[in-house]
């Protein structure tokens, strides 16, 4: 079998060198610049006629340049005549608007799964969507690789009997099943009701009085979903509460306000890299990806 060739976009060098080691191929040769006018230069490297050829590029951090990015070298690797161009996308941007709520949204979802199919590529590698429907918006084999197995057996050794995992929102019900269903554990849910605008009123559902949390769920942005939850468990007679999430975007002041939360440990992959701002929370734990990648692209 030919090996893969896997080359890195600027997002997430460090996780593409993490699947490299794993594979045992090198890094592939590109070169990343700008021109004068802030327009991403792409150059190939190495030669990628009839290769079947991977491209590691995360959406979050500067999602937009990254998405530009990652489709400028998809073209490139057209263009130079690779066999397929599957692009490995850990943190799929844009997820969140996958549907429209009111006249004159966009779908933001549909439109990154057109762009990236125009630019080239034969199949998708991507981890936690924020919706599995959204599988749904390509025409090529997507492969989604699913992390609460993974972040529910590291999650284990901070979740001191007796526990309860907990979803702070109903999107967050299949997750939570399969924390539960990993950890042999019952789960409860938070419903959330809207008075007003400015007014959501949450009601737990299930029974986490005496007992540890691990709220979980899907991404942690701004982080008030989590604290919010923390805050109802506590209020609720939790005892130590904890999350656990597949993507740290980490965004606004997110780090800062789950540090002055009743938060224990933080629980993340690194589907982003989250460097100095997961520093600054002081039981975070960082668990990669990179072997889950790598075994879907032996597969
Ligand atoms: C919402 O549907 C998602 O699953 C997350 O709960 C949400 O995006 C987290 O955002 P934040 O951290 O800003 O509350």
């Amino acid at each position: 079998m030919d090996q893969p060739l896997i080359f890195c976009g600027s997002s997430h060098p460090e996780l593409g060198e993490e699947i490299c080691r794993f594979l045992n191929v090198p890094n592939g040769k590109i070169s990343l610049s700008r021109f004068p006018d802030g327009e991403v230069a792409v150059e190939i490297l190495e030669n990628v006629h009839g290769r079947n050829v991977y491209v590691v590029q995360t959406l979050a951090g500067d999602p937009n340049n990254y998405l530009i990015e990652l489709l400028i070298i998809m073209d490139a690797l057209k263009r130079a005549s690779a066999k397929k161009i599957v692009p490995i996308v850990p943190y799929f941007a844009y997820s969140r608007q996958d549907r429209k709520d009111r006249c004159g949204e966009p779908i933001t979802a549909r439109l990154v799964a057109d762009l990236l199919s125009a630019a080239g590529a034969d199949q998708l590698i991507t981890l936690d969507l924020h919706a599995a429907q959204i599988e749904g918006f390509f025409n090529i084999p997507v492969t989604h690789i699913h992390c609460q197995e993974l972040l529910a057996a590291a999650s284990k050794q901070y979740l001191e009997q007796p526990a309860i995992i907990v979803g702070p929102d109903i999107g967050s019900i299949k997750i939570a099943e399969k924390f539960a269903r990993a950890l042999s554990l019952e789960m409860a849910v938070i419903e959330k009701q809207r008075k007003s605008s400015s007014l959501v009123d949450m009601r737990l559902i299930g029974n986490v009085k005496d007992r540890n949390v691990l709220i979980v769920d899907d991404m942690c942005s701004t982080g008030h979903t989590m604290i919010r939850a923390a805050l109802l468990c506590q209020k609720e007679g939790a005892r130590e509460i904890n999350c656990a999430f597949t993507h740290p975007i980490f965004s606004a002041q997110a780090v800062e306000e789950m540090s002055a939360a009743p938060i224990k440990h933080l629980i993340f992959a690194n589907t982003i890299p989250t460097n100095d701002r997961a520093l600054g929370f002081k039981n975070g734990h960082c668990i990669s990806v990179a072997g889950l990648i790598a075994q879907s692209i032996e597969r």
